[in-house]
């Protein structure tokens, strides 16, 4: 097999994340503590992962970040956009997720990341009040002022190149229309202020222009229609989202997949959350909800497949909540009660309580997303970039495919995209050359 022709990650990298809230700002300090020893990358695919290559007995298992060219971490600049002033310390104290003797410890750094003015509007998210926001004439002047931030930051901190991983808050849930089946339509959408062209699509827009690779780690439409996809050909940009898999979806991605290959049935799964961060209270909102609960309700379905397996799967009950819970801030607690039956119909149940940190999991993946797709586009990959489904919930694909949601079948597909990428044989699990019975 042979090697990609990939370009070397020569120069410093930008990582820009429209919105610097709870996630994106424990990212940003995640990686301030790590470089500066006091903490390690655990969750970090890119930073601790391995891969194994060739057969079992060569022994070849090297980690993923000596195994395919990314970014350093030393190379990593960060920047952004938000609809509040603060800067990265602020509002990583604001998150409350890192506790603040571990944010003193870099406060100088983090305090020089200030976000950039927010290109925001209150119909897509009720329950936010921005302050620091841009005003043009038109969304598409907003997108000509985005085009000039992202060229700014790159040429003040001296980058070779960009990535953006959106961290601002889930809009409220908006369906494809015409403005956004054709780029023609979309420009002229922007010109004439469409309602159907949300502040996310707008960044995805003025992003895609420059070629700069876009991941969505919220479950907005954002630039999941043709208009954008077009433009993602024109630059030969790579693509990814949506919403970061993270807590309670990570787990039923995990556990489904192990029912279904234990052809155990399943009744019915009800999954209720209580958080009290801002994602939280944006979320409270039944418009912004339902695009959040759109992203969750869809793993299900895909991994048991009903149609396949009528007797086991079909009208299975499946229920998700999300309640706002001041107290808890970031600290989310997710409960499952998992209604499953097994050999002759005998009912059984499983209740998972996952107390989990929701920044906590989705930090490393705004890390990885970023270094991957800074690598897929030195790889010269565009539009979707399916290989990362294995961090999001919805994952992005082709109107003929389904979405892959099977962690495990992601992360295989991760490996061997790598793999492919670095001219080594595919891993099919076969074993054939090991044992006398297979001859
Ligand atoms: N934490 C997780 O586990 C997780 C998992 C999946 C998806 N997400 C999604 O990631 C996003 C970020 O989550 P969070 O916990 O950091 O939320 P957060 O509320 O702490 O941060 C979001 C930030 O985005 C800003 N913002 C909103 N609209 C903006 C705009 N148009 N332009 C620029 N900034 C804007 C807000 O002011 C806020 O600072 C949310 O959409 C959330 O649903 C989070």
């Amino acid at each position: 097999m042979q090697k990609l022709d990939i370009s070397a990650p020569e120069g410093k990298l930008g990582v820009l994340t429209p919105g610097m809230g709870a996630v994106s700002t424990t990212f940003i300090a995640g990686v301030i503590a790590i470089l500066k020893g006091i903490s390690r990358p655990i969750g970090s695919l890119t930073q601790m992962g391995t891969i194994r290559l060739g057969k079992r007995t060569e022994h070849r298992v090297p980690m993923i970040k000596d195994f395919v060219p990314l970014a350093n971490l030393e190379d990593l600049v960060f920047g952004g956009w938000d609809i509040f002033e603060d800067d990265a310390y602020q509002s990583a104290i604001t998150a409350g997720v890192l506790e603040k003797d571990l944010l003193d410890k870099i406060r100088p750094e983090l305090a020089a990341i200030k976000p950039m003015k927010g290109v925001f509007n209150k119909h897509y998210v009720k329950k936010l009040d921005g302050t620091y926001i841009k005003s043009g004439k038109s969304k598409w002047d907003l997108a000509q002022m985005l085009v000039e931030d992202m060229q700014k930051f790159k040429d003040k901190n001296n980058c070779d190149r960009l990535v953006i991983v959106w961290c601002g808050s889930t809009e409220i849930f908006m369906k494809r229309e015409a403005v956004h089946q054709s780029l023609e339509s979309f420009e002229k959408g922007l010109k004439s202020d469409d309602p159907a062209i949300a502040p996310s699509m707008i960044y995805a827009y003025a992003a895609l222009k420059l070629g700069i690779p876009y991941a969505n780690g919220a479950p907005n439409l954002s630039l999941d229609f043709p208009a954008l996809y077009e433009l993602a050909k024109q630059t030969h940009t790579p693509v990814s989202g949506k919403d970061f898999k993270t807590g309670q979806t990570l787990m039923k991605t995990i556990l489904a997949p192990g029912f279904k290959a234990r052809l155990l049935g399943l009744n019915g799964w009800f999954s209720t959350n209580i958080l009290g961060n801002r994602d939280g209270e944006v979320l409270d909102d039944p418009e912004s909800f339902k695009t959040k609960e759109e992203s969750k309700l869809s793993v299900l379905d895909q991994i048991l497949q009903p149609d396949v397996y009528p007797e086991l799967y079909k009208d299975f009950y499946h229920k998700v909540r999300i309640n706002y819970y001041p107290p808890r801030g970031d600290n989310k607690e997710g409960w499952d009660n998992i209604d499953i039956f097994g050999w002759l119909g005998y009912p059984m149940q499983i209740k998972v309580d996952f107390l989990c940190r929701d920044s906590i999991l989705a930090a490393p993946i705004v890390l990885d997303l970023a270094l991957f797709m800074d690598l897929a586009k030195r790889s010269k990959f565009s539009g979707i970039q399916e290989w990362l489904s294995f961090y999001f919930k919805s994952p992005l694909h082709l109107p003929e495919l389904y979405p892959e949601h099977d962690l495990f079948i992601q992360q295989m597909k991760l490996k061997n995209t790598l793999r492919y990428m670095m001219g080594e044989e595919q891993i099919t699990h076969l074993g054939a050359d090991y044992y006398e019975y297979y001859r």
